[in-house]
Parts: structure tokens; sequence; C-alpha cells
């Protein structure tokens, strides 16, 4: 009797915030999973039965040997966009669906609606998927929790006090988890095609209180400190890149006095409510209070 061998998942992005969960995911699930990754160091903390395989998406040739015998991938695209155009066309020519990592550009809200580089990324690469005849899935998660860590944990580690802009700003956090779960879901189960998913954590929260919720799973009082954008502009000077600096600074200026734009698209397709911020933070307190020094 001969067995059919299912063809892998590639997973691209698969050492990122996201990637890494879905792979595991996948892996849970029984499927074979192959994972593209760009810098060895990275590769090593991937499970030991994934297949790795190296390839850049800015070098579009380098992907030939990741896409051989794959049906399905899953898109993270963190690379500029000069090589979106072939890595698509090179994608389309071995696979038959791809689940992509975009954002919530379309959604009408405030926050989703202000001059964005990355939008327009996403949108093009949506555009050349359509394009290619591609199955796709689209998922689109708004504000990680995740992004809690870069901004704030530098600051908490170092004493009591968070300086940062737009204090008011609503957003609703989304576990990464939870994104991960979906794309898994999607990447596993039937029945995603032409499926389109807003991702958003459960409440509408402001930035002070995402900052005062972590102070509390840590026992400790942190301080918002309100800065203009000014002041955050000249802060993140040298250390942050200018355009992504702007981009935040105009979604949270422009979501003032609305809340966050909230879906249950997570409950509806996992059947399991997000995570709240405060379950996002006590599982990774540690990370506020243990790790590198915070850079002044
Ligand atoms: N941050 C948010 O709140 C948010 C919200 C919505 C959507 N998004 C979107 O989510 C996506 C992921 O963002 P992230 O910050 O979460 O990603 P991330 O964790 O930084 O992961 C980036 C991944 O991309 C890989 N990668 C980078 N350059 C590559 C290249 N040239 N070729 C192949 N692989 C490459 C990295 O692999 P190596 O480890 O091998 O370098 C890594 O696995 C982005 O498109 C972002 O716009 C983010």
């Amino acid at each position: 009797m001969t067995r059919t061998r299912v063809p892998p998942v590639l997973v691209t992005g698969a050492t990122g915030r996201i990637g890494r969960v879905v792979v595991d995911l996948l892996i849970a699930a029984g499927l074979p999973v192959r994972a593209l990754t760009h810098r060895s160091e990275a590769a090593a903390a991937l499970p030991g039965c994934v297949e790795i395989v190296t390839g850049d998406l800015t070098v579009p040739e380098s992907l030939d040997a990741a896409l051989r015998g794959v049906s399905t991938v899953f898109l993270v695209w963190t690379a500029p966009p000069a090589t979106a155009p072939a890595v698509i066309e090179r994608l389309a020519a071995h696979a038959r669906r791809v689940v992509f990592l975009s954002a919530p550009h379309q959604t009408p809200h405030p926050f989703f609606q202000q001059p964005n580089p990355m939008a327009a990324l996403h949108a093009d690469i949506e555009r050349l998927i359509a394009a290619a005849g591609l199955e796709s899935t689209i998922i689109r998660p708004g504000m990680l929790a995740s992004n809690a860590l870069f901004w704030w944990a530098p600051a908490i580690r170092a004493g009591d006090v968070v300086r940062w802009p737009y204090g008011a700003a609503e957003t609703a956090p989304v576990d990464e988890r939870d994104v991960a779960a979906v794309a898994a879901r999607t990447l596993y189960q039937d029945g995603h095609a032409g499926g389109d998913y807003v991702l958003t954590g459960p409440e509408s929260l402001s930035q002070a209180e995402q900052v005062s919720i972590i102070g509390d799973v840590l026992g400790r009082r942190i301080r918002f400190q309100e800065l203009s954008p000014d002041e955050f502009r000249s802060e993140t000077e040298g250390s942050w890149p200018r355009p992504a600096v702007d981009m935040l600074l105009a979604a949270w200026g422009a979501t003032i006095g609305h809340p966050a734009f909230i879906t249950s698209t997570v409950f509806d397709i996992l059947g399991s409510a997000p995570r709240s911020f405060r379950q996002w933070a006590a599982d990774h307190a540690t990370a506020f209070t243990e790790g590198p020094p915070p850079s002044s």
C-alpha cells in the first residue's frame, strides 16, 4: 500500500512573534512544517521536527528550495517592498494557498486610517496575491500586546515611570498567541479560503491603563508621564525610525476620544475568548523585571 505524503506548510517569519507560535500549533495539529529562515542563529530555536530551509524575501530566487513541494504558505513580510512582486509570482508557481499576515488598513476607524507606509505595502501584497490567482486568507491583527514589551519594558525595568505620548489613546491589544492560533487554524482547517479576519483583543484600554495593568501584575505602581508628540520625537531620535514614530503618533492622535475597534473574530474562529491584556501581562511579567539592560 502506498501512502500519500502530506505536503509541508511553509512558514515564513517562523522565528518571529507570530510565526514561531504558528509553527508549534501546526506541529500539534500533526502537519509537517517547513520553516523559512534567513538568519541561521535564529533557526536554532525551532523544534527539531521542523524542516529548516534558508531563504531571503529580498532575493526571490533564494526561495525556490523552500517552495518546492508545498501547497500552503504562511506569509509574513517585514522586508522592504521591492521584491514582493517577484516573490508572489514564485509563490504562485508552487503553492495553491497563502495565509497572509497583514493589518486592518481597510477598517474604518481613525486609528487604522492614518497615512502609513506599512498599510500601503500590505495592500500591495494583497493585490499581488489576488492577481496571482492564489487562494488566500488575510489575517489582520490590530495592535499586538507584545508591543508593550518593546515600548515600556526598558523603562519599567529601570524605574517606576513610563514617559510616553497620548496616554488617553485607546487600543484593544491582541495577544500574539491568539493571532497565531487563528492563523494556524486557517492553515490546517478547510473553509477559510477568501477569509478576511480583523483580530483584536477583547477590551478597549487607554495606553495609560495598559501601563497601570502591567504595574498591577508586577505589584508596583508605575506612573504614566505624558510626553508631547515633539518630546516623543526627540526622545526616540536616533533609536527609532522616524516614519514609524510619525505613523504611531498620527494613529494615537487620531484615536483620542474614540474607543478602540473591537471584533469577535478570535472567538468566532477559535470558539474561545481572546486573552485579555492583563492575562498577557501576567504571562510576560518576568520580561518586565528581567532582561537586557534598558537602553538610555
Ligand atoms: N506590531 C504590530 O502591532 C502589528 C500589528 C498588525 C500587523 N503587524 C504585522 O505583522 C508582521 C510581523 O511583524 P512582527 O514585528 O511581529 O515580526 P517579527 O516578530 O519581527 O518577525 C519577523 C520575521 O520575519 C523574518 N524576516 C525578516 N526579514 C526577512 C527576510 N528578508 N527574508 C526572510 N525572512 C525575513 C524574520 O526572520 P529571521 O529571524 O530569520 O530574521 C522573522 O522571523 C508585519 O508585517 C507587521 O506589519 C504588526
